[in-house]
């Protein structure tokens, strides 16, 4: 039976742990696993990206495979051809698909008509990938997971969601702080809610990024505008006191780090003090997105 990754939660707790512990060794050794040998993988990007997509391809290639990156607006989808009617094609293909796109259920809707694993490369609703590749950092600079505490603060987008569901599953407390009206996703809150009463995680949704932060092993933030919501510029009037700031760090505990997913609108979400404070962090968890994504590869194509 095929497995698919939409969501965090796709992975169960022992097998994301299994992911992280893989993701590590892999990164002493770039060629150490070539279960893609013989395999064509088709990236579906129908958003922009710089880590996601060059990431994957890289990753694909250096597990043996054939990576095909695949513009969305080239492809008769942009024209319309329904969804199921692609992914009954590509799966005649391909052995694997990444995508990124906007509506969550598309991805959705395109696991349920192919037969091969489908990887979500990001949309409006979840970001999974980016997280596997967080809780690697994490993992690598705390040496766990379990017992610590992130504050998210800024937009209730694809980052905060797919954060709120991870921690709660890996038993890290997670306070998420955006302004009334942005907060997480109810589908989410939900989730992570269930998780958090196996995990005994603690999940607070607030609209006070001092509170959130308070006593914080990790302060995580992601930019006011995603993708998609380019019109949607008078956010930034809405986020202002939602920057991690020197001030910020205060409240946090002494030893906290700063995460960035990137890209960064620095003097919005971040400064540029603290975005350069912490910039060995956050190109490490850019860099752990090839680890990441190649140890994840490896479990759903062993399958
Ligand atoms: N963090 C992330 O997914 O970056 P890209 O949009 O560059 O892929
Ligand atoms: N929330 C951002 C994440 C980018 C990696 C977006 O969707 O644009």
């Amino acid at each position: 039976m095929k497995r698919d990754f939409l969501n965090i939660s796709d992975l169960t707790k022992r097998e994301i742990e299994e992911v992280i512990d893989y993701a590590i060794k892999l990164k002493k050794d770039k060629f150490a696993d070539r279960s893609l040998e013989n395999k064509s993988i088709g990236l579906v990007f129908m958003k922009p990206s710089t880590r996601t997509r060059i990431s994957f391809e890289v990753g694909v290639y250096q597990m043996g495979g054939q990576p095909i990156y695949i513009q969305g607006s080239s492809t008769q989808m942009s024209r319309g051809e329904e969804l199921k009617d692609t992914a009954r094609v590509l799966s005649r293909y391909l052995d694997g698909l990444v995508i990124r796109t906007y509506a969550h259920s598309e991805v959705e809707e395109l696991a349920s008509y192919s037969d091969f694993p489908v990887i979500n490369a990001l949309t409006d609703y979840a970001h999974p990938c980016q997280v596997l590749a967080d809780f690697q950092t994490i993992y690598e600079i705390f040496g766990r997971l379990e017992g610590l505490k992130m504050a998210y603060i800024g937009d209730g987008n694809n980052m905060a969601n797919t954060l709120l569901i991870g921690c709660a599953m890996m038993g890290l407390d997670i306070s998420i702080a955006s302004p009334e009206g942005y907060e997480p996703n109810g589908k989410a809150v939900a989730e992570a809610l269930r998780f958090a009463r196996e995990t005994g995680s603690k999940v607070e949704i607030l609209n006070d990024p001092k509170e959130a932060a308070k006593g914080a092993n990790i302060l995580y933030t992601d930019v006011w505008v995603s993708m998609g919501q380019e019109g949607e510029k008078d956010k930034v009037n809405v986020f202002q006191g939602f920057t991690i700031d020197d001030e910020l760090l205060k409240v946090a505990d002494s030893k906290a780090i700063v995460m960035h997913c990137l890209p960064a609108h620095k003097g919005e979400e971040i400064t540029e003090e603290v975005f350069e404070k912490f910039a060995d962090v956050i190109f490490q968890q850019a860099e752990n997105r090839l680890h990441a994504q190649k140890a994840l590869m490896s479990f759903l194509f062993r399958k």
